[in-house]
């Protein structure tokens, strides 16, 4: 497979939410410097395990490595200071706040010289802000409206702006293409193509095949609650990316 160092692992992790096993037993592996899809079928746990693998969940069993090193990821905040953000698949944007506030929302900057009163630096932020959206290609017709004024694909382009802008080892993005257009769609992968570049790892959950083709080097599969198969993404097809998500293709020893 790869010749990238494994960066982040999931090994073997469970949870269960009541009767629901939505993990049994998932193992992930992210490398450092790629873009690798997690793909499977609505309910295959996909977003359970990145929730798990950024502080959003706590999985009941298994183990998760960070460079070799087994970690405890105890909260999102926590996730972030190791370099993990995560585009979730509700987004979790703060509606009443706009669009720069949401990009600095808990790491506001402050102007300087005035202690740990502090006052917000607005104008940085909305100046740094503005450059951040002008980077993934954003055009928002007002900067200063509250996010939840902005239609559904500019609300997927700040919280994927605000991922993109803090990550420093991986990013999770949770089916970040959903509610676009073709153009915004575009943009967004070319910006995780480039995120690539910059030496972070992108984790990207889609559940539109060519687009998963077109832009992951590796494609790990999910299928109840186990990893079932991987890929890589230049030398696999649609339809054996489709045949391990519906059990019709079974890999031996990927779990
Ligand atoms: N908080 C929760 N409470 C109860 N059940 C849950 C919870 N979160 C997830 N589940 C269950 O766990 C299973 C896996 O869900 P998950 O959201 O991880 O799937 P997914 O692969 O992300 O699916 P999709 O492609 O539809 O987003 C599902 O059966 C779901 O109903
Ligand atoms: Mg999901």
């Amino acid at each position: 497979m790869s010749s990238k160092k494994p960066l982040l692992q999931a090994r073997s992790i469970t949870r269960s939410f009541g009767q629901v096993q939505a993990l049994r037993g998932a193992s992930f592996d992210v490398y450092e410097g790629e873009i690798v899809a997690l793909i499977g079928d609505n309910g295959a746990g996909k977003s359970t395990l990145v929730k798990c693998l950024s502080g959003a969940d706590r999985p009941d069993g298994g183990e998760v490595l960070l460079e070799g090193k087994p970690v405890s990821i105890t909260s999102p905040t926590h996730a972030q200071s190791l370099g993990i953000e995560t585009v979730y698949q509700d987004l979790s944007l703060a509606p009443d706040l706009d669009p720069a506030a949401n990009l600095f929302l808990g790491r506001e900057l402050l102007k300087p010289g005035l202690g740990w009163l502090g006052v917000l630096d607005n104008s940085r932020m909305q100046s740094e802000a503005r450059a951040a959206f002008r980077e993934l290609g954003t055009e928002l017709l007002s900067f200063t409206a509250p996010v939840a004024s902005l239609s559904g694909g500019q609300k997927q382009n700040v919280a994927v702006a605000r991922s993109i802008a803090w990550a420093s080892k991986v990013v999770f993005m949770d089916e970040p293409t959903a509610a676009l257009g073709v153009v915004q769609r575009e943009k967004v992968l070319d910006v995780i193509r480039r995120v690539r570049d910059k030496g972070i790892s992108v984790v990207l959950i889609s559940h539109n095949m060519p687009e998963v083709i077109a832009v992951a080097d590796r494609v790990e599969v999910l299928r109840l609650g186990q990893r079932v198969a991987r890929f890589e993404a230049q030398q696999s097809t649609v339809e054996d990316l489709v045949a391990a998500m519906t059990g019709a293709l079974i890999q031996e020893d990927v779990a």
